[in-house]
């Protein structure tokens, strides 16, 4: 239980509201700055940071799967990637905060942070329904293989 509200936690709040905002729209919105070399490198590398994140949570979960598949092993497996997210996290909050985030903001004006801020608003606004809308896709998906699996079987 702990696993899977954590895995639904780092995935959508962590890694689809929080990730999704600084990728979708602020990196988006870096094309075009006259950004210093220094500030692109970071850029890229709080990218890939959130690659390995995702990879992480990915590692999580299958270790939910095996547990639950009866594998006794998981359980030390879990607590070890567990471990890595906790370790990995504060640097990377620490990187964004006061190593990206703050020095970035000398390249937009009042209205350009007034307006990307509007569309973090919006961004939000619609997450829930999107949180639904999967929700119920998924729950559609499995009735369809469960009568699928009753026919043919
Ligand atoms: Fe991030
Ligand atoms: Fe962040």
């Amino acid at each position: 239980m702990f696993i899977e509200t954590a895995v639904d936690f780092m995935r959508f709040y962590a890694d689809k509201c929080h990730h999704g905002k600084e990728e979708d729209i602020l990196f988006n919105s870096l094309v075009g700055k006259p950004l210093t070399d220094s500030l692109r490198e970071r850029a890229a590398q709080l990218t890939r940071e959130h690659v390995v994140g995702r990879r992480s949570v990915g590692e999580l979960s299958a270790t939910r799967e095996r547990y639950l598949a009866g594998d006794s092993g998981a359980v030390a497996d879990a607590v070890r990637v567990l471990e890595r997210i906790a370790e990995f996290y504060p640097d990377h909050i620490k990187r964004e905060d006061a190593g990206f985030f703050i020095p970035l903001m000398d390249y937009y004006s009042k209205e350009e942070q007034d307006k990307m801020l509007e569309e973090f608003w919006e961004y939000d606004r619609m997450l829930i329904h999107e949180k639904y809308r999967l929700t119920v896709e998924g729950l559609l998906a499995k009735q369809a293989r469960t009568q699928e699996a009753a026919v043919s079987g």
